[in-house]
């Protein structure tokens, strides 16, 4: 049989992930056609909010910097003063004792999970993706040779522990989740963590372990809330993995890390697993140059008030014209269900309208829409005759 160019899992993969891909290109065209002032692009998360001024005086800071060595491969974990200033950091912010040797650096979230999947799953393992969940799981997960088994939560995107209980088998090596979620919004709340974390301390043994990997970037982008309530604290077998592309709006830098909270069985182990992948799975860790800044900006936070402000914006107006949707309490995107079941026709409704959005059928939940609220503000007051009217259209039908 003729072989293709590509690996033939590639290939499928590339089908699959097309819709981003055709996505994209729409909105180029339909930019040539109306001008960039009548397409309203909702499809990207990509922060626009500007960096902090600790990270710009941070990065001057390093610019000036001239001893030797300053951009020569550092140590594959990264440098410690990184990790030093990402642990210290960690420990406010999850309330633990993070200690810096238990800190990698990656390049990015992504990075950090490829990393973290890889060190922990043999193959014909299973990883258990909460829906709707960020489409590069499912990749993240095969690369590891594992396969994905997809539980949807519940309405209000909540983790449901019944349906996560029916699908964990003797082959479940982990859980990942990622509250605030992409692409829905909600921040599980702390009810939903503790239930998730006594449900697989019942089936967590020394013999057979199973990790709740907690992909967090998003974690300090919160609306209404002081704090995001997370299962570290109750689940042993936890593994945090982030990254500041989303808080401080530095996404193209891959500022990543992951974080293994002290109470972990095995700690030393897999942290020499990670290291290791760290620098075998081709991304070494985050650049040397960005080591450097994080070090002296570990704490700093883009303005999440700007985001809060288009959160309020778009959700009000999409619940006024009769959208049917949860109010986003982290991240930056919306997910209201499409006011027809059929998500992706809805999809092209709205295109046609100038509006860019990605059905929820990309994130394994058909029957909604992600909007990306991380855009200026007036590309969302322009938007919101198109929504209304898109509505009103199936509305009349
Ligand atoms: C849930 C989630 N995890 C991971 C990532 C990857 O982030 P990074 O830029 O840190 O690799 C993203 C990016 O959008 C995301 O939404």
């Amino acid at each position: 049989m003729a072989r293709s160019a590509v690996a033939a899992k590639v290939a499928a993969d590339m089908k699959s992930a097309s819709f981003i891909r055709e996505m994209f290109e729409r909105g180029r065209r339909m930019k040539a056609q109306r001008g960039d002032d009548h397409v309203f692009d909702f499809s990207l998360g990509n922060p626009n909010g500007v960096p902090p001024e600790q990270f710009f005086a941070a990065v001057r800071a390093v610019a000036a910097e001239r001893q030797p060595g300053l951009h020569r491969y550092m140590p594959n974990a990264g440098f410690d003063e990184c990790r030093a200033a990402v642990a210290s950091f960690l420990s406010r912010e999850y309330r633990l004792p993070i200690d810096a040797k238990s800190v990698v650096m990656t390049s990015g979230a992504a990075g950090g999970c490829n990393a973290v999947l890889r060190a922990v799953c043999d193959p014909g393992d299973e990883v258990i993706l909460l829906a709707p969940y960020f489409p590069e799981y499912r990749f993240y997960t095969e690369q590891a040779n594992a396969r994905p088994v997809v539980v949807q939560t519940n309405d209000a995107f909540q983790p449901d522990l019944e349906a996560i209980a029916a699908a964990i088998t003797p082959r479940t090596r982990a859980v990942l989740i990622n509250t605030p979620n992409n692409p829905s919004g909600a921040v599980f709340d702390a009810a939903a963590c503790r239930g998730l974390a006594e449900l697989l301390s019942r089936h967590d043994r020394p013999d057979q372990p199973v990790y709740l990997v907690c992909d967090d970037p998003y974690r300090r982008i919160i609306y209404d809330l002081d704090w995001c309530p997370t299962p570290v604290h109750h689940y042993p077998r936890s593994i945090i993995v982030s990254s500041y592309s989303k808080d401080l709006s530095i996404a193209g830098e891959r500022a990543g890390y992951i974080a293994l909270p002290p109470a972990l069985p095995e700690r030393d182990v897999v942290l020499g697993a990670l290291t290791m992948l760290n620098r075998t799975l081709g991304f070494v860790n985050m650049s040397a140059f960005m080591q450097r800044v994080i070090a002296r900006c570990a704490d700093a936070l883009c303005d999440v008030e700007f985001y809060r402000g288009n959160r309020d914006l778009l959700c009000k107006a999409l619940l006024e014209y009769g959208y049917e949707l949860i109010v986003p309490r982290g991240a930056l995107y919306a997910f209201p269900r499409t006011p027809i079941p059929d998500d992706v026709d809805f999809i092209d409704r709205l295109a046609n309208h100038g509006i860019l959005a990605v059905p929820g059928l990309g994130f394994g939940r058909p029957g909604y829409m992600r909007l990306s609220f991380c855009v200026d503000r007036g590309t969302i007051e322009r938007s919101l005759p198109a929504f209304r009217a898109a509505i009103g259209e199936v509305r009349s039908r």
